[in-house]
């Protein structure tokens, strides 16, 4: 399935004048290094590269939605221009296969390639390097089997090849591979500036919203700015399907994020408070039944212990512990059902 260039297929509807079908998050993906927001320090550096054209091998590294996928794409279109980069960018990502067979195959093919030669035009306008660029988007899913193969590959190629890995957790790229990369870190981006950049998008797309829906939607997506503006184009989706309603509102948002009802936490948490055995299984049954998730539920919940005076310190921290023992046995694929039952019961001892 792998496109082989870094133009990545779209699922566009190119008959909507409106662009509505097209993902936001592919509209307003940076195109130049300099749209790239709140990535300072790696932006900086690799400006600096595009003057020498002399590349390291990088590793990108940070949370998701923080600009590495759009940065290394807008360095490569900033390096070769839109036509070259056709045959000198291979981008392989997560939906690819990423066993080892695939290293040797794909990448090593590719890698070994002599480089195309740029058109004078292209010569005229972009450094051109004499070197090809292999991105390996979300590295980390990679073995270590193809890890090694792929330091291999790395070290007799480097003469006409560079390659990008990028990952969530540079703990998960082997040691030997790390160690021969540029390692950059992607922070997560701070309120103000992802607010500017929805701000943005949100006038671009003419859209009308109450007080306070962006910066809701920015605490919902916690630094992930991929999510922010898909909530985005969701809420806004939904504001065009209701004729009269033309605003986004809160409401819009929380119903979007999946943030369960204030009557509902709130009940939930009284029949926690309530210590009857039988009531809190109704409940928590109840609870699941409707389909709140128990990752919603673990958010909130801190939230609301967390923020309230009338807990002592020695309580919130008994609370924050439950919480990070059932979210880390959520992500370990443990029953949501019995997460919550387990959670609300142990939170209901805590009360005397
Ligand atoms: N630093 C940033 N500056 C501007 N837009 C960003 C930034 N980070 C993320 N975005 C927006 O979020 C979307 C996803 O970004 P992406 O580069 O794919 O993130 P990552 O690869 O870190 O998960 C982009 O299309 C862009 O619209
Ligand atoms: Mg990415």
């Amino acid at each position: 399935m792998s496109s082989g260039t870094i133009f990545k297929k779209q699922k566009l509807n190119p008959s909507d004048g409106k662009g509505q079908a097209k993902p936001w998050v592919e509209k307003y993906r940076p195109r130049k290094l300099d749209d790239v927001a709140a990535q300072d320090h790696a932006v900086t550096v690799l400006k600096r590269t595009l003057q020498t054209a002399n590349l390291p091998h990088m590793l990108f590294y940070g949370p998701p939605g923080t600009g590495k996928t759009s940065t290394i794409l807008a360095l490569t279109k900033e390096l070769y221009g839109p036509h070259l980069s056709n045959s000198r960018v291979l981008e392989l990502n997560a939906s690819d296969e990423r066993g080892i067979s695939i290293v040797r195959e794909k990448v090593k093919n590719f890698a070994r390639l002599t480089v195309s030669k740029p058109s004078e035009s292209d010569l005229a306008n972009y450094p051109c390097p004499p070197y090809k660029i292999i991105i390996l988007d979300e590295a980390d899913s990679m073995t270590a089997d193809a890890q090694s193969a792929l330091r291999r590959t790395m070290e007799t190629y480097s003469g006409v090849t560079r390659f990008c890995l990028i990952c969530n957790y540079v703990t998960r790229i082997i040691d030997p591979l790390a160690s021969r990369c540029s390692k950059f870190r992607f922070k997560a981006l701070d309120s103000s500036n992802a607010l500017s950049r929805l701000q943005f998008i949100a006038n671009e797309e003419s859209l009308k919203y109450e007080d306070g829906v962006l910066e809701r939607i920015l605490d919902i997506s916690q630094g992930d700015l991929r999510k922010a503006i898909t909530l985005l184009q969701s809420a806004a989706k939904i504001v065009l399907q209701n004729d009269d309603a033309n605003t986004i509102t809160l409401k819009h948002a929380n119903e979007l994020s999946g943030t369960i009802h204030e009557e509902i936490l709130q009940d939930l948490i009284n029949v926690i408070k309530g210590k009857d055995l039988n009531k809190i299984i109704d409940k928590v049954q109840e609870f699941v039944n409707q389909g709140w998730s128990a990752a919603s539920a673990l958010t909130q919940l801190h939230e609301y212990y967390i923020k309230n005076e009338s807990y002592d310190t020695e309580f919130k921290n008994k609370v924050s512990w439950l919480l990070f023992d059932s979210d880390s046995k959520l992500t370990n694929g443990a029953s949501e059902h019995l997460q919550m039952l387990n959670l609300a019961m142990k939170v209901s001892q805590l009360y005397n």
